[in-house]
């Protein structure tokens, strides 16, 4: 069990909501109960229009954490350091609580797969993946938060678990840990691991952030859709996490088959609801 000095430092600003723009308006009419935002910092490399009249709207009222997709930290091309002053230009923006992105890889040769796709858990990969964080951490000026991706395929060189991988890439290069629970219940499902040793295995002062979001059973294989509710499962491991970590800001992620605003404030109450009893005995 982490002890109490593992929560000092692990600011807790609540419980929020992936910003989607199907709710922005009704964001702003209603001021619904979310603690925090977390916005998609590629819908917002922009230079003005929509999404940004309403990214400064919706920042005047709440606190927003930013996430990305384009950072590749895996890959073996060079970091794109244009990429990376457009993001550095909309922290300035945006004063997030923090920064995040993937462990994984998105491409190859200039060609963008446009898929999170896993890395070979190697010692070689992990040298290559802490000294490009490093180089990132260094460029930003701030420490960034890496997610753990849901995979449907392994490499036969890989030389140890995915998460003992991600726990030596957090501590190699003094990043921090986005931790989607539901990722971590698909590649269970789909490599035939037990989720709760991916879990407990965390480094408790590393994981500053959780993802909960829905999947897509079928039959032998699980994919990581985010269209649906939270399944009872993901909602079974939180309960664990919630336990085990103390308090870490939640998040609802929905992508597709946006609901109304108002289901998706029902399920962060379902995450308060869960998550609350032990972070009382925590505080
Ligand atoms: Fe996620």
């Amino acid at each position: 069990m982490p002890s109490v000095s593992d929560f000092i430092e692990r600011p807790f600003p609540g419980f929020g909501l992936g910003l989607r723009k199907e709710h922005y308006e009704a964001v702003l009419a209603e001021r619904p109960a979310v603690d925090w935002f977390e916005i998609l910092t590629e819908n917002y490399l922009v230079e003005g229009g929509k999404p940004l009249y309403y990214l400064d709207r919706i920042r005047a009222e709440y606190p927003m954490v930013m996430h990305g997709v384009s950072l590749s930290i895996g890959g073996t091309h060079p970091l794109d350091f244009q990429y990376l002053g457009l993001l550095k230009s909309l922290i300035d923006r945006v004063r997030p609580l923090w920064v995040s992105d993937h462990l994984c890889w998105t491409g190859v040769g200039g060609i963008n797969l446009h898929d999170l796709l896993p890395l070979p858990y190697t010692e070689e990969a992990l040298s290559h993946v802490v000294s490009r964080v490093r180089q990132v951490q260094d460029f930003l000026e701030r420490r960034i938060l890496l997610e753990n991706v849901s995979s449907y395929m392994s490499y036969p060189e890989s030389q140890m678990s995915e998460w003992t991988f991600l726990t030596e890439v957090a501590k190699r290069a003094d990043c921090l840990i986005l931790l989607d629970i539901n990722n971590i219940y698909v590649s269970a499902r789909n490599h035939g691991f037990d989720p709760s040793e991916y879990l407990l295995a965390m480094p408790s002062d590393k994981v500053w952030q959780f993802h909960l979001a829905g999947h897509t059973e079928h039959g032998q294989w699980v994919i990581d859709t985010h269209d649906h509710p939270i399944r009872n499962e993901v909602w079974d491991l939180y309960r664990e996490a919630a336990r085990h970590f103390g308090p870490v800001a939640t998040m609802i992620e929905r992508d597709d088959r946006i609901p109304p605003l108002d289901a998706l404030l029902q399920e962060l109450d379902q995450a308060r609801r869960i998550a609350g009893p032990f972070w009382q005995e925590a505080a």
